[in-house]
């Protein structure tokens, strides 16, 4: 076998195992409607696309320094004073190339040594696991009880142990879209300070929030400098500027931990792209409506999909607070998550993304980051492939369908 043992242990996404299956039915012709997605639609900000083709225009594409442009990492220190009452230096900021993905990844590879643990509460995204064995660390699941999305910090800190280098905060959460409260949030801010463990938090989605419910700022609970403090924020332009495709993120630190994770870069990608970070400055520098419209549309859409699913039996679903997904717990219909995924998009057309593949079996993660009409046909085919008491033909496309299995 010439693949490493690593490699294969890793595995593979399986939102993009669904996205490919949908692929192919829709290259078919098949009218596929996929709740799996992972971004907004949304057009690139106005200002992101001057202020790359403006350095586009310059002709003068080159390496730039590992740590990024001065421009970015001015904004990445404004942003973070403006978002979260903190002031930083560039030099606490680390600029991937490769999305906040790539800022996980060499922010693992910066703290873990074989053997150490990382803590990752469920449900939690699904390359957490993967990223911390890429770099022979042990991934230590805390499951909530009771169907909640929140789990108890005594959970956590019973997880705790002498190999313990991490615990990982996913808040607003992917998939749940659960808001961690902020007694929590101050409860392990205090238990990492005391303990001297790593406390990450994955923040892409801090923006994306609904109602009165705002992710708190994890530096307001923290009694220490950043650059004495094991606190590390992840951030990034995918998700709340649209900018997926970009692909920077960055990570805030300590001095000492950038500076390990700029040598990582370094030896990895070089630099980030200087367009696509001319690309970051204008987007977090220019105007900020899109954001916020971003935000109120998928409120909007989230109240839409919760009216579908409340009105589906034997469906329970907790109200999402942020983020562009759900995770309703579909166990009345079957405990494989992963059989019904494929049997919604077999027989209904619909991809979803099995609630397993992120710690939570029985549940199917549904992202309202679509169309209103999408979010009502994709809704109504699931239920008629699943409740037996729903009529038992519908329109898929052109095409009148009967269900015939019990
Ligand atoms: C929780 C979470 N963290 C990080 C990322 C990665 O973001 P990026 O596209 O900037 O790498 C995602 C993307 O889906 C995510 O859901």
């Amino acid at each position: 076998m010439s693949v490493s043992q690593l490699a294969r242990e890793i595995k593979e996404s399986p939102t993009l195992v669904f996205n490919e299956k949908a692929r192919i039915l829709r290259e078919r012709g098949e009218p596929v409607i996929h709740l799996g997605s992972g971004e907004p639609k949304s057009k690139t900000p106005f200002d992101a696309i001057m202020s790359c083709t403006a350095t586009l225009r310059t002709a003068n594409i080159h390496y730039t320094s590992t740590e990024g442009i001065p421009p970015l990492l001015k904004a990445i220190c404004r942003y973070t004073e403006e978002h979260y009452a903190k002031v930083i230096m560039p030099e606490n900021i680390l600029v991937s190339s490769g999305g906040a993905k790539q800022a996980i990844f060499n922010l693992m590879m910066s703290i873990i040594d074989p053997q150490d643990e990382v803590i990752i509460l469920a449900p939690y995204w699904v390359s957490y696991t993967e990223i911390v064995k890429m770099v022979h660390g042990i991934p230590v699941i805390v499951t909530p009880e009771d169907g909640r999305f929140e789990p108890r910090f005594e959970d956590i800190t019973k997880a705790v142990s002498s190999y313990t280098k991490a615990i990982m905060v996913n808040s607003p959460n992917n998939p749940s879209g659960c808001i961690y409260s902020d007694e929590l949030i101050a409860k392990l801010v205090d238990f990492c300070e005391t303990k001297g463990i790593y406390l990450i938090m994955d923040d892409i989605y801090h923006q994306l929030y609904f109602g009165k419910t705002k992710p708190v700022s994890v530096y307001k609970y923290s009694h220490k400098s950043i650059d004495n403090s094991k606190i590390v924020v992840i951030n990034g332009i995918s998700k709340a500027y649209a900018m997926t495709g970009f692909r920077i993120g960055w990570a805030i630190a300590n001095r000492e931990i950038t500076l390990a994770m700029r040598n990582v870069s370094a030896q990895n990608t070089s630099c980030p792209s200087v367009v696509l970070q001319s690309a970051a400055v204008g987007a977090l520098t220019g105007i900020q409506s899109g954001v916020e419209s971003l935000r109120l549309t998928l409120e909007n859409n989230k109240n839409i999909m919760m009216r579908e699913l409340r009105a589906f039996n034997g469906v329970k679903v907790r109200e999402p607070q942020g983020t562009f997904y759900c995770l309703p717990d579909f166990s009345a219909y079957s405990n494989s998550s992963v059989k019904l995924s494929n049997f919604l998009l077999e027989k209904a057309l619909v991809v979803t993304v099995p609630g397993g593949e992120f710690g939570f079996e029985g549940h199917l993660r549904l992202s309202y980051c679509v169309s209103i009409s999408d979010i009502i046909e994709g809704i109504a085919r699931i239920k008629w492939a699943l409740d037996l008491n729903s009529p038992n033909e519908i329109y898929i496309g052109e095409r009148k369908m009967r269900r015939n299995w019990k």
